[in-house]
């Protein structure tokens, strides 16, 4: 009788096991050469252009440095390091030999043209509910660049990740392969937005939470996740803006990384924003039609609240949400704020030079968020300037001040510039921020 159970036990787990291997192994697909750039119309490839900048392939896919689309950049998971590599059409190191079908294979499957699988730092769970024409268009623009010989550096994860058959089992279970459906009840501009941000815009690789293998808890898309140790904040119901956000303001937001009754776009987002410069005014304002709708209507309390931190944060320019520093109080942030952020924050309407701040920092989402991250990373890096662009600048404070001063900062900005209750722990978030490691969010929450 046992030894009949082990049998069956021992001959599902063979079959199991092929039925794994037959599911996951995917064959080479035969090298081309490359086609000629005049294969290719030059309306696809102008739409190619705005598809891979709404895609972000060159904010992965450039090392500091390096060349655009040639790779190597190390892209951080909670996994370990994995490396971007060549989409330039170099026939040794990118994919100058690739046929139209296995780029399609790639952006759809997360398979190499020559078989291995591709891990989903790369955003294919998103990608692959882009539409045929769509990934025709990229697939045209990125033959049409200059080949760069680029080989990635090696990926740094731990066994058995670092064996690439294991994915399987990832694409089964999270993988969903189905194409964004139109709801016919919605206006043209809101499916469109919904296309543009579920498939190449990936916006929720960033602002949806990852259960412990990494995958998108669907059941909670939007509800803010995690980007390179940033937050990335709720674009649902729970939105932590303290005026809430419009079709309007989301479109200048995204538009040009800065709405003055709202935030600016600092650290992961900077690039996505810098990217959608490139994008059709119309697709931006579609992706702003989707993403208003998914924060809903607006309560009128909320809506009151909003109004008052309007009011508040304008009077004579402070940026207060909750009333300015009382001098009777012993505030251990409020000398260092007059210090060295008012210089520049308390004269929030001044113009001209790029480090002159427009950012009321009572309107922005940066002190109200659940946890200090993101406050804690402008403090210390600042806003770097962006290469080639007239962008506002702000110095970062990493070797001036100790991890006590840069807590009490952010103890401070939250008491002044949000009306929610204090966090938790901040003195041990600075500390895992300046040594590189992500915070422990649920610790920080108040
Ligand atoms: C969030 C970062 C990220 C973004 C955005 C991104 N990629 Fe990648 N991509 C990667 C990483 C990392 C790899 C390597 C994965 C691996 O080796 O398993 C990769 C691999 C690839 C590959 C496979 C190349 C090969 O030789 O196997 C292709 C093709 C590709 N990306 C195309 C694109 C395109 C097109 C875009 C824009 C629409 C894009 N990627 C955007 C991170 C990204
Ligand atoms: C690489 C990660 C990443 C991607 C991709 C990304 N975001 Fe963000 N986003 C962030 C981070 C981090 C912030 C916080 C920035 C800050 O604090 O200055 C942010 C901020 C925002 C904000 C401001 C929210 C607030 O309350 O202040 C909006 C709106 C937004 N993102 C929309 C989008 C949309 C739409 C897309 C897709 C087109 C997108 N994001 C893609 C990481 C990302
Ligand atoms: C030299 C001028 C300058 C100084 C000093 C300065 N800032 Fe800024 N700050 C800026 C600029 C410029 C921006 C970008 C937004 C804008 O254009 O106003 C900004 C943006 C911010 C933001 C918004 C970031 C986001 O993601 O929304 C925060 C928060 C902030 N500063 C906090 C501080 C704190 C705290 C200090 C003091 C430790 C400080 N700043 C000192 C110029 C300055």
């Amino acid at each position: 009788m046992v030894r009949r159970i082990l049998l069956a036990i021992v001959l599902i787990l063979v079959i199991g096991a092929a039925i794994f291997v037959a599911l996951g192994w995917k064959p080479a697909i035969a090298p081309v050469d490359r086609p000629q750039a005049s294969a290719f119309k030059p309306e696809v490839l102008s739409r190619g252009a705005q598809l891979a900048a709404l895609g972000d392939c060159t904010v992965c896919h450039t090392a500091p440095g390096g060349r655009p689309f040639a790779g190597g950049l190390a892209v951080e998971t909670p996994f370990g390091t994995i490396h971007s590599t060549d989409i330039t059409p170099d026939p040794e190191t990118g994919i100058g030999r690739w046929s139209e079908a296995a780029f399609k294979r790639a952006m759809r499957e997360g398979v190499s043209r020559d078989g291995h699988h591709l891990y989903p730092a790369f955003p294919y769970d998103h990608f692959t509910r882009t539409k045929d024409e769509d990934i025709s268009a990229i697939y045209a623009f990125l033959m049409t660049r200059q080949p760069v010989s680029a080989k990635a550096p090696a990926n740094d994860l731990p066994f058995p990740l670092n064996v690439r058959f294991i994915l399987t089992g990832w694409n089964l279970l999270f993988l969903h392969r189905d194409p964004v459906a139109d709801d016919p009840s919605q206006p043209e501009a809101w499916n469109r937005g919904k296309y543009l941000v579920e498939s190449l815009g990936h916006c929720g690789a960033c602002h949806t939470p990852r259960n412990a293998l990494g995958a998108e808890k669907r059941a909670h898309a939007f509800a803010g996740g995690v980007a390179d140790r940033w937050t990335a904040p709720a674009l649902d119901g729970a939105s932590p803006a303290p005026v809430p956000w419009t079709q309007e303001s989301l479109f200048t937001y995204l538009k040009t990384g800065f709405e003055t009754q709202h935030s600016f776009a600092a650290g992961p987002m900077a690039p996505v924003v810098s990217d959608l410069r490139a994008v059709s005014d119309d697709d931006v304002q579609a992706i702003s039609v989707y993403i208003a709708s998914l924060m809903g209507p607006v309560p009128p309390p909320r809506q009151q609240e909003g109004q008052r931190a309007v009011e508040m944060a304008t009077q004579a320019g402070l940026g207060f949400t909750r009333g300015a520093p009382d001098q009777s109080r012993d505030e251990p942030g409020a000398a260092l704020y007059a210090s060295a952020c008012g210089w520049c924050h308390y004269n929030a309407d001044s113009k001209g030079s790029s480090f002159a701040s427009r950012q009321k920092l009572g309107l922005g989402s940066v002190s109200s968020m659940p946890d200090p991250s993101n406050l804690i990373h402008v403090i210390l890096e600042g806003i770097p300037p962006v290469e080639g662009e007239a962008t506002p600048i702000m110095p970062g404070f990493a070797g001036s001040f100790t991890d006590r001063q840069v807590a009490d900062l952010a103890n401070y900005a939250r008491a002044h510039f949000s009306t929610r209750p204090a966090w938790k722990n901040v003195d041990d978030a600075v500390k895992a921020i300046r040594s590189g490691k992500d915070i422990d969010r649920s610790a920080s929450r108040p």
